[in-house]
């Protein structure tokens, strides 16, 4: 093999540059020839390559998002999308594919390696809902994004004895919220994977005004069933019963965006390079995942098939110390 091409997919995340980074040096010191894949899997459809030299990637592991462009395919579901990529990567001459990105992507890894081309995935998502790796690629610097937030969110609401609610991302997997309660001492977390209605919550931070708190942060899960916006509406028909003022507070895509913290650039070089050693190696069809402090190589077909859970002493630990 020569040729390979590595993209990236799906929604950025800190340290996909890393990655990116890890792959064109690992592999051009490995003898590839490296290319880049602009904007996901619609690059692969619309052949839009380029050729990727050590220099190329110089500079840019500090930089949040991804320098590939990254994208949600819809065409590249279909059948037809497939076979259009898998021409286009051979018409370049390409014998191997990288590519780093969440669920979605390995899903498209996946149906691309059914079809018999070789492909490598590399776990990268800041939901950390990825069967095949204990922590993906830019969990940490979103997760510290959120912390920061929430001690801001402390400050302000100690002030005027306020109650927030912080939403933030993770899609339908609670990870990312209750890390955040856990490392910001939340007085409640909503996570889809624990069912909780909204009187338990307004219950939870009464409770927090009458023990004398200055203030309440419950952390909501975008995917949870009661989501910011439903509390809200909930809350402000029960006003008079929860004691705090409450204002509400969105993260969205902020936490995505910053510069990646210094295990999110290591663990990306680390499953970067890792993703080259098993091309080298002629280990395809696999995610490169980090489990019990090692680089892992887990079939796709598991991948997607698999649910990754949420380790439920972490659940019972933040209902502790809230
Ligand atoms: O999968 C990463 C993620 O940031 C999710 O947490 C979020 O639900 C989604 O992507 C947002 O997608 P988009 O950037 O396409 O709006």
């Amino acid at each position: 093999m020569k040729k390979i091409a590595v993209l990236t997919s799906g929604g950025d995340a800190p340290g996909m540059n890393a990655a990116i980074r890890a792959v064109v040096r690992t592999g051009l010191v490995k003898g590839f020839e490296v290319y880049g894949v602009k904007n996901g899997f619609s690059g692969l459809l619309a052949g839009n390559f380029v050729n990727l030299g050590p220099r190329d990637v110089g500079g840019i592991m500090q930089r949040g998002g991804t320098v590939l462009g990254s994208a949600r395919c819809s065409d590249f579901k279909m059948l037809a999308g497939q076979k259009k990529a898998l021409r286009n990567l051979n018409s370049m001459d390409i014998e191997g594919l990288i590519v780093i990105g969440g669920n979605g992507s390995q899903t498209g890894s996946f149906r691309l390696s059914e079809l018999g081309f070789p492909v490598v995935g590399v776990a990268s998502t800041i939901d950390n809902d990825l069967y095949g790796s204990e922590i993906t690629i830019g969990v940490d610097t979103a997760l510290n994004i959120a912390l920061e937030a929430v001690d801001r969110l402390k400050i302000t609401a100690s002030s005027h004895q306020r109650a927030f609610l912080l939403e933030v991302m993770g899609r339908n997997c609670g990870y990312l919220a209750l890390m955040t309660a856990l490392a910001g001492g939340a007085e409640a977390v909503i996570i889809p994977e624990v069912p909780t209605q909204p009187e338990e919550i307004a219950d939870k931070i009464e409770e927090a005004y009458e023990k004398g708190k200055a203030h309440a942060i419950v952390i909501v899960a975008e995917g949870a069933e009661y989501n910011a916006e439903k509390l809200s509406n909930y809350f402000k028909d029960h006003e008079d019963t929860i004691g705090f003022d409450l204002r509400v507070a969105i993260l969205g895509h902020i936490q995505r965006g910053g510069s990646p913290s210094a295990y999110d650039r290591i663990l990306a070089s680390r499953l970067g390079s890792g993703a080259v050693d098993a091309m080298a190696s002629g280990l395809y069809g696999v995610l490169t995942g980090w489990i019990q402090s090692k680089v892992t190589y887990t079939p796709l077909s598991e991948v997607v098939s698999k649910q990754k859970t949420l380790d439920k002493s972490l659940i019972e630990l933040a209902s502790i110390l809230d």
